[in-house]
């Protein structure tokens, strides 16, 4: 079977994504930095697979470290590109750590593949891109907007490299698949999301409230022009997002693809207001969450959610799991986490 290169193979969607492909017989090959993952990450995937990936500990940034490793491993013949930077506040504090991790390792990485004589590329790239689009739901088609933060432009900017070096690399394919917001856990609870500090995602944040580890949640605003008056997001649980990868890496390796550098929305294709996650995570758990209307957070949009056609029509992917079964598994991994600790 094929080799596949996961980059952020131990981070959150990253280790979700080795579990499937392993699961349809990948054979994986992991490289992390460790920045934001542990090596531990590696006993949950073989705990669920019953297969340990190989694991290379490297920092992209180090060019040499990145030709070293594709001189050894000259027979991979796809790459799932997860490692990056991703706290947006940061990234307006750090702008340029941000352009080196995103954008340099990038750089790197296709200099490698174009070397080889065939490759598959798949971009780990956001609905950020579209930043509060005039109509919903989102298509694919939707203008890309001014970025809004330097994470934002690094997503911008990634998609536009890879689309410019398939247009003059014909042995390379790409697919930049651009997530809505990727929620849940696996099912088995041996792998799930592990925030560093605190949490400025909203599912982590919600159980780690649940858990006694936070006080209480924040509800940024509920005066924005939407039903229950809180913004609305498209929560998509990180197993099918992760199934998504596998479906069009092959899509890539079996030349079905219809351009050497495409996009695919990756949502439910259904929004959620705050309080809609709120209350599905109580219903799930029978918990009471604790928490408090506060004011707006700056930059939030007020709602987005996927055109799914293209995904559905093109990839043949579906999602499979609600919201209320990405909360169930959220809180078995809340619980296991604490529970080791
Ligand atoms: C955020 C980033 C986005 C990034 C994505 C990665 C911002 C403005 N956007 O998206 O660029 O691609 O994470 O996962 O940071 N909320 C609360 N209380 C909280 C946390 C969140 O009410 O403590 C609300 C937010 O206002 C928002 C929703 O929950 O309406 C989802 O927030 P979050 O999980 O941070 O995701 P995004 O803002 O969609």
């Amino acid at each position: 079977m094929s080799k596949i290169l996961v980059t952020g193979g131990l981070g959150f969607i990253g280790s979700h994504t080795v579990v499937e492909l392993q699961n349809e017989g990948y054979e994986v090959v992991i490289i992390d930095d460790l920045s934001n993952s542990s090596e531990k990450v590696l006993d949950g995937i073989t705990a669920i697979t019953g297969k340990t990936p190989l694991f290379e500990k490297l920092d992209l940034k180090e060019k040499a470290g990145v030709e070293a490793f594709f001189a050894k491993h000259n027979d991979i013949k796809g790459v799932i590109h997860f490692a990056a930077s991703k706290a947006v506040g940061e990234s307006v504090q750090e702008p340029l750590l941000y352009y080196e991790n995103n954008i340099s390792t990038l750089v790197y990485i296709l200099k490698e593949l174009k070397k080889l004589p065939e490759a598959s590329f798949i971009f780990s790239s956001s609905c950020t891109v579209y930043g509060q689009a005039d109509e919903l739901p989102i298509t694919e088609n939707a203008p890309v907007k001014q970025a809004e933060s330097p994470y934002g432009n690094t997503k911008q900017i990634g998609e536009e490299i890879i689309s410019d070096t398939c247009n003059v690399v014909p042995s390379l394919k790409a697919i930049a698949l651009r997530y809505f917001n990727p929620v849940g856990a696996h099912e088995s609870a041996a792998i799930g999301e592990l925030p560093i500090g605190v949490p400025q995602n909203l599912v982590p944040f919600i159980t780690q409230t649940a858990i006694g580890l936070r006080e209480q949640l924040s509800v940024f605003g509920d005066d924005y022009p939407t039903p229950d008056g809180t913004c609305i997001r498209d929560y998509i649980h990180v197993v099918d997002l992760a199934e998504a990868h596998v479906v069009a890496l092959k899509r890539l390796l079996e030349g079905k693809n219809k351009a050497n550098y495409e996009t695919f929305n990756l949502g439910t294709g259904t929004g959620s207001s705050v309080l809609e996650v709120v209350k599905s995570f109580e219903k799930v758990s029978g918990e009471k969450l604790n928490y408090k209307i506060v004011g707006r957070r700056a930059g939030d949009i007020i709602s987005a959610y996927a055109d799914t056609n293209k995904a559905n029509d093109e990839l043949g992917w579906k999602t499979k799991l609600s919201l209320d079964d990405a909360m169930r598994s959220a809180w078995k991994w809340e619980q296991k986490v604490r529970a080791e600790q």
